[in-house]
């Protein structure tokens, strides 16, 4: 009696056992995690095939592909940037970050998008963005820890004013005159570019990520008699073609931020352009002349000029032989 007891158990539980097994993994598609190791309750992140075109024909995984995991290692500008992935926060901080995907099909391809986000200081927001395609089951090696200027990174600057006093000697430096056409990624209220055309600018365009400071800048040219000669566009400084209109470029962005807008400058601006900065300069440019001065708030203010220059042509004349 016992013993035919013990074997109906026994029939039940290889039962059980069938059943589990013939539920499978769930599809790869549907169950795109990445789990952060010694984290408590790992992030879900989407794991896509690289081919959008595959998705609608066919959605569902090969069942008979073997089920593996890919690591991820990331390095980051920062110890304490913002990492996301696929859209969503990570929690690991420091310089290197590891990740382990979910079961994934075995040489499928997958892609990953990684977002970094960091302050280099407390006015400056950079963003490093970068799409990763892989193979199920690859080690993913993701280096977020330089630039790559086929895919520049993106900048955002806090509002500070220049001090209007400091604003004139701006203008003074830059010698704007009849006839110039400044250019000013971020002018904030416009004060910079209403001083220029009062100066005699012809034209003064800004370029403000801000609606909010864009709707104030227009408001103050108007109040101040020269909307006519004042443009305030809304949108990225760092995605302007036209600054080659400008005979000044005026600037109070970073250090960071001008070094983001010189690939922008060396493609479009005119050899004889001027470039004033208050305060921060422009990476290895030498500035043609730097000068301090003394704010009526009776602090010391930093200004460089630069002179945009011939460019150089490589190689030999082929004219001359
Ligand atoms: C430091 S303030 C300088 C304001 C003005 N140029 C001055 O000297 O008074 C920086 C300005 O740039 C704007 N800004 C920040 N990031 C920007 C971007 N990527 N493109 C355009 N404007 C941006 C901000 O909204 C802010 O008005």
């Amino acid at each position: 009696m016992l013993a035919k007891r013990w074997m109906q158990w026994l029939g039940l539980m290889a039962a059980l056992t069938a059943w589990t097994a013939a539920a499978g993994p769930v599809p790869a598609q549907q169950q795109p995690q990445v789990a952060v190791p010694g984290q408590q309750q790992p992030k879900k992140v989407e794991a896509k095939p690289s081919d959008p075109k595959s998705k609608p024909s066919d959605p569902r995984p090969k069942t008979d592909a073997k089920k593996v995991k890919s690591k991820i290692k990331v390095t980051v500008p920062e110890e304490d940037a913002e990492l996301q992935i696929d859209g969503k926060p990570t929690k690991p901080t420091g310089l290197v970050r590891e990740f382990v995907t979910p079961e994934i099909d075995a040489g499928k391809d997958y892609y990953y998008d990684f977002s970094v986000t960091w302050r280099p200081n407390n006015y400056t927001v950079l963003t490093r963005t970068k799409r990763i395609t892989f193979k199920g089951g690859e080690d993913i090696i993701v280096d977020l820890s330089k630039p790559d200027p086929r895919n520049p990174d993106k900048a955002v600057v806090r509002w500070v004013p220049t001090p209007q006093d400091i604003v004139e000697k701006m203008v003074e430096l830059a010698g704007v005159k009849d006839g110039d056409v400044v250019y000013e990624p971020g002018p904030g209220d416009g004060r910079v570019l209403i001083t220029s055309v009062k100066r005699g600018a012809k034209k003064a365009v800004g370029i403000e990520l801000d609606p909010k400071k864009a709707e104030e800048a227009r408001a103050n040219a108007k109040k101040a008699g020269v909307a006519d000669r004042v443009e305030i566009r809304v949108g990225d400084a760092l995605q302007v073609t036209d600054y080659g209109e400008a005979t000044v470029i005026m600037l109070y962005m970073g250090d960071e931020f001008n070094n983001l807008l010189r690939p922008l400058f060396e493609k479009q601006l005119k050899p004889g352009t001027r470039i004033v900065s208050h305060r921060f300069t422009m990476g290895d440019w030498k500035p043609d002349k730097t000068i301090t001065v003394q704010g009526e708030d009776g602090d010391e203010y930093v200004l460089h000029l630069w002179i945009v220059k011939e460019k150089k042509t490589s190689g030999k004349n082929p004219e001359k032989k």
